[in-house]
């Protein structure tokens, strides 16, 4: 793993868009997505660069089944807002949350991944070391699935909805094996609530109690860090 050490998430974000300049020109044309509040400083110099993306393709990580791409809360709405209106890739691809067959969805999500075989994925990371919406105990092979979310998910994102019955219940996620067969992989992480899942991710042994450990065992893996969330790592990078 190489690991980058910068000031700020804003430091991050210039960090990462070097990620994606570097890939670009060494011939990267498909790009695995997240979503969340970490890839957004990234996701902003991407817009200011001078990157054009109108001849690639973006498959993102993960979508909240029952949730379409107007409503504010979709996955597909925040890559809309924050990144494809002002950089449009030739096709993006969001699973599909209205479509409610998860066999289906998965089977179509893979099969997409194996036609177009993902150059550089970005990820963020969770503060219990989730990635994707793997949650600690997904098997490490898994491929897309959907994910049940955990009652504290629900009660993390009610604050979002008119009530909490509104709340999505399940997502869709690359599995973990899915993330490991890209050939690239970027991820963030900002701030103190990071700084645990970080130290396991990076110096704990590979275990499904921190999904993220095993990016380990991936032979090209660039994690980018605030000061922060660097703090718990015992070792000098
Ligand atoms: C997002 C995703 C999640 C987030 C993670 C961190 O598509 O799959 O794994 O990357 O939960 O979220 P933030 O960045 O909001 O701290």
């Amino acid at each position: 793993m190489k690991i980058k050490v910068v000031k700020d998430e804003i430091a991050g974000g210039k960090e990462g868009l070097r990620v994606f300049e570097e890939a670009k020109q060494n011939g990267a044309n498909v790009f695995g997505l997240a979503t969340g509040s970490t890839p957004v400083t990234t996701y902003n110099e991407i817009v200011q660069s001078n990157l054009d993306f109108t001849d690639s393709i973006s498959i993102n990580l993960d979508e909240y089944v029952g949730l379409g791409p107007d409503h504010p809360q979709s996955y597909r709405y925040f890559m809309q807002t924050h990144l494809f209106n002002q950089k449009p890739f030739k096709q993006s691809y969001v699973p599909d949350g209205l479509n409610k067959d998860p066999q289906t969805v998965s089977k179509e999500y893979e099969q997409l991944i194996q036609e177009h075989p993902i150059d550089l994925q970005l990820l963020g990371l969770g503060r219990n070391g989730h990635i994707g919406f793997n949650e600690p105990g997904t098997a490490l092979d898994a491929k897309t699935h959907q994910v049940t979310l955990t009652q504290s998910t629900i009660d993390a994102n009610a604050r979002f909805f008119e009530n909490e019955n509104e709340v999505p219940r399940y997502a869709y996620s690359m599995g973990i094996g899915t993330i490991m067969q890209a050939k690239e992989i970027l991820i963030e992480a900002y701030g103190e609530n990071k700084a645990h899942a970080v130290a396991q991710m990076v110096e704990g042994p590979v275990t499904t109690d921190c999904p993220a450990s095993v990016l380990q065992q991936h032979p090209n893996v660039t994690v980018v860090l605030d000061q922060a969330a660097a703090s718990q790592l015992t070792k000098k990078y």
